[in-house]
């Protein structure tokens, strides 16, 4: 599903933001005209009736009320995600409710956001939820950003509201110091922090599931797993690295595909991670599958022929295309020195 960055501008300032590049460095929003533009392009793929609205804090565009009704309207779409902090979604609250909408609410501890804004984010969904009947197209998520992230705050919101289902990220690298980086080293701090995060959350009968990042099936044994063994439904110790229960612990995938980030000015990213290395116009892409076959070749198809640790130079997960080692933020630097040279070579010739 691609997405359309609304505006650049954010209510918050969140200490892990991937789309730092953009956010609040500049006051940016879409115009009408290219928001509809941007929509032409996405329907330009027949397969995908979904669209994404990102920030910036999508809420805060100008003529937010005027967007939703435009997708309400526009019979090209069927699913409309909204990615929001959820400190504005009330004053949305009628267009919102319409069935196409779905909200990915990013929920942050008040330590990080401040009492006013938690107080108003526990409100809306107070709003939504109790009140309006939406909790169906509602899911929650956090990003866990630090190794000592603590995710109590999150644990009482789901149980309030009865949730049993958490999208969480390990956060991709934000900074250029972050970035290229040793992956694996990057992991092992997270490693026994994420998984009794999960150990906690199962024991609430609520499912964590990745959104990206996911820690790599090498950094885990099946010694790691028996501590679950009487929290999962049919547990198989002998099949761990391919049971889907355990899935949503270890992942044999580590892997992603071009999201397509469409921004303000109709030019694209593949994603924010590598934003400052992927923009492109759309207008130079006849559809929005030649964009996503252009990132395929241009970034995808040498993630798995550099390594994002030395342990991964042999490691058939690398080779078979199964495994990128992590975010591809982490070694963004040698997919595009791998591009160069072989496009040197072809010039050579
Ligand atoms: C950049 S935000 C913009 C929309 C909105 N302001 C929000 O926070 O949901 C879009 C998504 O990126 C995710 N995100 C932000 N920084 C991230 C990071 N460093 N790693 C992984 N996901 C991240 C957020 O959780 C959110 O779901
Ligand atoms: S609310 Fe979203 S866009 Fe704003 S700083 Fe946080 S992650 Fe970034
Ligand atoms: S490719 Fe690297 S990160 Fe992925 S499983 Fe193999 S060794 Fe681990």
């Amino acid at each position: 599903m691609p997405n359309i960055m609304l505006t650049d501008i954010c209510n918050l300032r969140c200490p892990y933001c991937f789309a730092n590049e953009f956010v609040n460095k500049d006051a940016n929003e879409i115009s009408i005209e290219n928001f509809k533009k941007a929509l032409d392009f996405i329907a330009t793929d027949p397969n995908d009736k979904s669209v994404g609205l990102i920030g910036g804090e999508p809420t805060i565009h100008s003529k937010f009320k005027e967007i939703l009704k435009l997708l309400i309207e526009d019979p090209r779409f069927l699913k409309v995600t909204l990615y929001t902090n959820g400190i504005k979604i009330d004053q949305f609250v009628d267009e919102l409710a319409h069935p196409k909408f779905h909200l990915l609410i990013n929920c942050n501890d008040a330590c990080d956001i401040g009492e006013k804004n938690f107080n108003r984010l526990e409100n809306n969904l107070d709003l939504f939820i109790n009140k309006r009947y939406l909790k169906e197209r509602i899911s929650l998520g956090i990003n866990f950003y630090k190794p000592d992230f603590n995710y109590e705050y999150i644990l009482k919101l789901l149980k309030k509201y009865n949730f049993d289902r958490l999208r969480f990220s390990v956060t991709v690298p934000n900074t250029t110091e972050n970035k290229n980086i040793n992956a694996l080293d990057y992991f092992k701090d997270y490693k026994e922090p994420i998984m009794k995060f999960h150990k906690v959350m199962i024991e609430n009968k609520i499912v964590p599931y990745y959104d990206c990042n996911k820690i790599p099936s090498c950094m885990f044994t099946k010694d790691d797993f028996m501590p679950y063994k009487n929290l999962i439904p049919n547990f198989d110790e002998n099949n761990i690295f391919s049971n889907p229960n355990e899935r949503l612990i270890v992942n044999d995938l580590v892997h992603c595909s071009p999201v397509v980030d469409i921004r303000h000015d109709l030019t694209a990213v593949r994603c924010f991670g590598l934003s400052d290395v992927t923009k492109v116009k759309i207008s130079d892409f006849p559809t929005i599958l030649d964009l996503k076959r252009y990132y395929y070749q241009q970034i995808d198809s040498f993630a798995c022929n550099t390594a994002s640790s030395v342990l991964c130079l042999d490691c058939m997960k690398r080779k078979s295309g199964k495994c990128f080692g992590g975010c591809l933020a982490f070694k963004i630097n040698d997919i595009l020195e791998l591009r160069k040279y072989s496009e040197e070579k072809i010039r050579r010739k």
